[in-house]
């Protein structure tokens, strides 16, 4: 029976010394470790044996088992590394490849121009007061002079949410301009201040939205720059000032500009600023409809109910204000004759900018 251990061991190890791979390795493993290797034999035929060479034996086959499980923990480790070595050596890494670029993403050409507007009215000393979106009736009309049933809420269709609130005031809309934030700055300014309102110069920037058909005009939502000077003393002159020195950091040192008059609710007098066309220099041309002016941007002094409105007392100030279109201006500027392509996501068209 030793002498078989012997044969089972010397077998085995002589059988292992030969294996390469993985796959013979295994095949080894089932023949000499598994329940019908050899060496389990031996184990099984240990009740034929006498008292005394049983534990002898015993022993011996113990070594034996012991012998080919570490001899093939040895074996198995050297197949793994030289597997390795294999891969290492036939898969190799060129590092000096140029690498797979990555496409730049960039800001959207809207997002680029309201930055420009933001940064260009900050250098002239506006800081940004940013509004909600989702207004009252009140804040969005009433406090500013359009009261129920004004004809200028037909010019700002609008969409209406379902709240169940049946209070007119209390209605809630998406808000059809910036202007309602002039409301909001001035009640927070002068709350905060009792019982002297601090001045005002403050830009307010944002998604405005109207009802209305989708066209190559007109689109359901926009960006809208609201600015709004309040002060002791604050002129006409001051607004256009102000606004001709915008439009020369915005459009360069030569562009000219006019003011025309005009009426919105909130403001008195009002008036509209026009550039000089860009594209035709003036001259006339399908851009600015043969006029030579480009229409810019809505401005006016803010009416005394509006101050009144927003805690400010007209008898002591006076403001300006203006709402501009961040995309309108894009759009001339470029010569973008749809203002679909801005919310279509057409990279074709992005990656111009
Ligand atoms: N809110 C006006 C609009 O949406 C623009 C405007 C703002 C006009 C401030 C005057 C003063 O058309």
């Amino acid at each position: 029976m030793l002498q078989k251990l012997a044969q089972i061991e010397e077998e085995a190890l002589a059988a292992l010394a030969n294996i390469q791979d993985e796959a013979a390795l295994e095949a080894w493993r089932i023949a000499n470790m598994g329940r019908s290797a050899p060496v389990m034999s031996v184990f099984s035929q240990m009740g034929a044996l006498s008292k005394e060479e049983r534990p002898l034996v015993g022993q011996r086959a113990n070594q034996v088992k012991l012998a080919i499980e570490s001899a093939f923990a040895q074996k198995a480790e050297e197949v793994k590394q030289a597997a390795l070595q294999k891969s290492l050596a036939s898969e190799r890494l060129d590092v000096t490849l140029p690498g797979r670029p990555l496409r730049q993403g960039r800001l959207h050409p809207a997002t680029q121009n309201l930055r420009r507007i933001l940064s260009i009215l900050g250098e002239m000393g506006f800081q940004v007061y940013t509004s909600r979106e989702v207004e009252s009736d009140e804040y969005n009309f009433q406090l500013l002079n359009i009261p129920p049933y004004h004809p200028a809420r037909e010019m700002q269709d609008t969409f209406y949410i379902e709240t169940g609130v049946t209070e007119e005031a209390e209605r809630q809309v998406l808000r059809t301009h910036t202007s309602p934030g002039q409301i909001r700055a001035m009640r927070q300014f002068a709350a905060e201040n009792p019982p002297n309102p601090p001045e005002i110069r403050i830009a307010l920037p944002g998604m405005v939205y109207r009802f209305e058909q989708i066209t190559s005009r007109s689109e359901v939502q926009f960006n809208q720059v609201e600015g709004l000077v309040v002060g002791k003393n604050i002129t006409f002159g001051d607004l256009k000032g102000t606004l001709a020195e915008f439009v020369r950091r915005m459009f360069g040192r030569s562009a000219k500009t006019r003011f025309r008059a005009s009426y919105f609710p909130f403001t008195e007098p009002s008036a509209e600023m026009d550039v000089e066309c860009f594209v035709c220099g003036g001259k006339g041309c399908g851009v600015c409809k043969k006029s030579g002016w480009l229409e810019i941007l809505g401005c006016g002094m803010v009416h005394p109910t509006v101050l009144q409105n927003g805690g400010y007392d007209p008898a002591v100030y006076s403001g300006f204000a203006f709402g501009m279109g961040p995309e309108r201006q894009l759009m001339l500027r470029h010569k973008i004759t749809d203002i679909r392509y801005l919310w279509g996501n057409d990279m074709r068209f992005l990656e111009q900018f």
